[in-house]
């Protein structure tokens, strides 16, 4: 990055396995740039810049993002805003979906629909290749199910080694499906929901560890159901934080690999969020909350 961090750490710092990216663990995740119910313009394009400049400013240097979100709106607000971006900046998208007019999100995964994706996210973010594709598996929409991802992720290596995509991640998969896609290409990152509320990924978490592979919650706020809880309150209050900064804090403290995507469209809270980085849990806080 050009810029000096100005929140201290951002959390901290972690390498992609295999690439030379070493990022923040504090990112931003661009999914609340859309419209209302991920669907078209922000109603505030100029806010919705200024978070992303803000961000970048503040030194984060890994955002998400995907050609779902409006569709195609939220991949044009950070290109209109960052392109050229920044050295160091690694933005990793998702493809598996698609958004027909009636706002639904419906399964995308033929060899056309997929290669189509890449071409849609190097078009509306103006890239000659991508850093990080997540496959993202649709299994039930916020949680994954079983089945083969084989085709999917062999459709993308194929568009590695096009040239098209740098790296492959996945997103909304179990442990068995990472092991599938593994034998087939590296996987340098894992996405799916977790937070302090729904803690089903645990031994994903720590599994993906163990190999040196981050794991990047979405939801890490609870998504479009905020946490909230009498403890979270409690604490943050003790700790002169925000509820919010204590659920990332906790986050950071789960796991070293764990990379934080926290979505917002309010400058405000991106500045929370990005502090939430200086926010350190004893281990009596952390049983505490955990211990809800
Ligand atoms: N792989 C997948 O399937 C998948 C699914 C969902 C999301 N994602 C990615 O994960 C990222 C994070 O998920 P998310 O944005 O859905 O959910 P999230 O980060 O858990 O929460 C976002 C919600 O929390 C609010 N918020 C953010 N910071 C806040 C703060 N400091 N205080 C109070 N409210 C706050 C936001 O509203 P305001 O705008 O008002 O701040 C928004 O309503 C997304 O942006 C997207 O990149 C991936």
């Amino acid at each position: 990055m050009n810029k000096t961090p100005t929140n201290a750490t951002l959390g901290g710092s972690f390498t992609f396995p295999g690439t030379p990216w070493t990022i923040h663990r504090i990112g931003y995740g661009a999914m609340q740039l859309a419209g209302p119910g991920v669907w078209g313009p922000p109603k505030n394009p100029e806010g919705a810049a200024d978070v992303l400049r803000a961000a970048v400013a503040a030194g984060v240097n890994h955002i998400d993002t995907s050609d779902f979100y409006g569709p195609h709106i939220t991949n044009q607000i950070i290109q209109k805003t960052l392109h050229p971006y920044p050295a160091g900046l690694v933005i990793v998208t998702k493809l598996g979906a698609r958004r027909p007019a009636d706002k639904s999100w419906q399964p995308a995964t033929s060899p056309q629909e997929l290669t189509q994706g890449v071409h849609d996210n190097l078009r509306n973010l103006k890239l000659d290749a991508l850093d990080i594709v997540n496959y993202r598996s649709m299994g039930s929409i916020h949680g994954p199910a079983e089945g083969s991802i084989a085709e999917q992720v062999t459709v993308l290596a194929n568009l590695k080694r096009q040239g098209l995509i740098r790296h492959i991640g996945l997103s909304n998969v179990t442990a068995t499906q990472v092991a599938e896609a593994q034998a087939i290409t590296e996987i340098v990152c894992v996405q799916n929901n977790y937070n302090l509320a729904n803690r089903q990924d645990d031994a994903l978490i720590d599994l993906m560890a163990s190999q040196g592979i981050p794991y990047v919650p979405f939801f890490p706020l609870g998504g479009f159901t905020p946490l909230q809880s009498s403890t979270l309150s409690a604490v943050a209050t003790r700790l002169g934080a925000t509820p919010m900064q204590v659920a990332l804090a906790w986050l950071l403290h789960r796991s070293p690999n764990i990379l934080l995507i926290p979505g917002t469209s309010s400058l405000a809270h991106l500045r929370e969020n990005l502090a939430a980085g200086q926010l350190v849990l004893s281990q009596q806080v952390i049983a505490e909350l955990e211990n809800r």
